[in-house]
């Protein structure tokens, strides 16, 4: 099996690449990245490179996308951008790549009768009351709140209208909030670990109250994984771990993890238009493919974590002036 990983420089596509390489020693990877701001070769380093290629490139790159398609059975599609506050400063990029690229992407695999499968996220259902009962299910209609999530939802909606118009051979998963090794650091957990690791406070948006459903990385992995290999074409799957935590309860978590008191952090500024609230119902995926999250222990996830980004800072020190700057403008 050879598989085009795009966007397998940054975090949970390095991840995904890292499952992979362990998993299915006979699989060939090739990443596609164009080493945005969020890419970084360091993710992929120690990886043999007689199994793992590494291309720098751009996903909207229509001939080179082409040109890989063609060579490989499989793609991956990670690559995007990612983060809802650099969306709500300069949109344009995320209409590039989120919907460009995938639509190269797909325009690739119709022509070579190529396997795809489409990484979303579940903030194209746009958010829950904090007291609904409901969760989000694959039936759940879209109701993208930012930029970032109405062009991860226009991407989707080409996925599905590719697969219906022209038989493209694809399938899409909507995961909730990733964390582990890797995240860069304009991200929440990695902020505020690395805040701390500097001497300052942890920076809470609003009330704190909002409610993220967290996954270890390690379990998004598994879940692709799954569905490359045993998903029904044309489906949507959901994936989810059942980690729904708030914000604040996330960020004392953190401050007592690293021996500081649990109230030593600062409120800022509300995110305009901040969903309130993600939660994903993975029954469909459990039920159909067998798939089970192994790492629900968050504080243990969270633990190893804060570990991890403090044995590494070689790796994140470079990007925090410039994250913190653009957080401070
Ligand atoms: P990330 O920002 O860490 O990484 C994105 C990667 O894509 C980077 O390596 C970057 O260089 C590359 N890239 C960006 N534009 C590109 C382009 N035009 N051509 C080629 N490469 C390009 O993102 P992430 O958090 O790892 O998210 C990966 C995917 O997972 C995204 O599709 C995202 O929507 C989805 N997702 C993320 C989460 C989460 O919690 N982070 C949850 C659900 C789904
Ligand atoms: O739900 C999946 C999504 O999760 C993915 O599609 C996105 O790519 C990914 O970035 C993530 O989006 P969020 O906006 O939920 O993640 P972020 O880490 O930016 O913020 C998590 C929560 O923490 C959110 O409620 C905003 C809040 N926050 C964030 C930062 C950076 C703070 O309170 N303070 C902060 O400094």
């Amino acid at each position: 099996m050879k598989i085009i990983v795009t966007g397998g420089a940054g975090f949970i596509g390095s991840n995904f690449v890292h499952y992979v390489y362990r998993e299915r020693p006979d699989w060939h990877i090739t990443v596609l990245d164009a080493l945005t701001y969020a890419g970084n070769r360091a993710n992929l380093e120690g990886l043999d490179p007689s199994r793992v290629t590494f291309i720098e490139g751009n996903i909207t790159d229509a001939e080179l996308v082409d040109k890989l398609v063609a060579e490989h059975d499989a793609v991956v599609h990670y690559a995007a951008e990612s983060h809802n506050d650099n969306s709500l400063k300069n949109p344009r990029p995320f209409l590039d790549t989120n919907i460009i690229g995938t639509y190269t992407i797909l325009e690739a695999v119709r022509k070579h009768g190529k396997r795809l499968h489409h990484i979303s996220t579940d903030e194209v259902y746009g958010d829950l009351e904090l007291d609904d009962p409901n969760r989000f299910t694959e039936n759940t209609p879209y109701n993208p709140s930012s930029p970032y999530s109405s062009t991860k939802a226009g991407s989707d909606l080409l996925v599905r209208a590719w697969v219906r118009s022209f038989g493209v051979q694809a399938t899409i998963s909507n995961c909730s909030n990733n964390y582990g090794p890797y995240q860069h650091v304009e991200k929440f957990i990695p902020r505020q670990v690395t805040e701390i690791l500097e001497g300052r406070r942890p920076k809470l948006y609003g009330t704190g109250e909002n409610v993220r459903d967290w996954i270890h990385t390690e379990d998004h992995s598994s879940a692709v994984l799954t569905i490359l290999e045993k998903g029904a074409i044309g489906e949507t799957y959901l994936i989810g771990a059942d980690g729904e935590k708030d914000n604040k309860s996330v960020v004392e978590l953190i401050l007592t993890e690293m021996g500081k008191g649990a109230d030593e952090y600062d409120h800022v500024n509300d995110r305009p238009g901040h969903d309130m609230r993600y939660a994903i119902d993975s029954t469909k995926l459990r039920t159909e493919l067998g798939w089970m999250p192994k790492f629900t222990d968050f504080e243990a996830g969270l633990k190893s974590t804060i570990d991890w980004y403090t044995a590494n800072e070689s790796w994140w020190k470079p990007q925090k002036a410039e994250t913190e700057a653009k957080y401070a403008k």
